[in-house]
């Protein structure tokens, strides 16, 4: 059987334990790309909207109005300043619920406080806040498709 002249290995013996190896890399790459495929979801929300809401129909002060179809919560913190959050998971897209503590992912678990920072769960960031525009005939506009920072509360006029 044919050595090297280095370690006294035969070629066969070289070659088996380089596969091994190599097997070995690919199974880890794989393993990792899985692990971070996981860790950053690439998730389609569904094509951004906008939708309007009559001045009318604001939720009371201190109150919030759900809007399901949208997947939207809409909070009105005084008589003229009103916020909208999305209730669309960060971690894979499912609709978040509204419980007493905040808001409660039914997929995986993602919990969010009742600004929609994320407490628990895989979810990898806050629910967003969306942007609110007035527009003319006593409406405002809620737009799904624009972030703002958390916290954005709008004056409606
Ligand atoms: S979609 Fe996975 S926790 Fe919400």
């Amino acid at each position: 059987m044919a050595k090297t002249e280095k370690d006294g290995k035969s070629r066969r013996e070289l070659i088996t334990l380089g596969s091994a190896f190599g097997l070995m890399g690919l199974a880890a790459a794989g393993t990792g790309g899985a692990l971070f495929k996981y860790m950053f979801p690439v998730v389609s929300y569904g094509t951004p909207q906008k939708f309007l809401i009559p001045l009318d129909d604001l939720p009371d002060v201190g109150d919030e109005l759900i809007f399901d179809d949208m997947k939207v919560v809409l909070r009105r913190q005084t008589e003229t300043e009103v916020a909208a959050i999305s209730l669309v998971c960060t971690h894979l897209g499912c609709t978040v619920n509204r419980v007493e503590t905040g808001f409660q992912c039914p997929c995986h678990g993602s919990q969010y406080d009742s600004d929609g920072l994320v407490v628990g769960g895989p979810a990898p960031k806050t629910l967003p806040w969306l942007e609110i525009k007035n527009v003319p005939g006593g409406q405002i506009e809620v737009d799904t498709g624009t972030s703002m920072p958390e916290g954005t509360f709008y004056a409606v006029v």
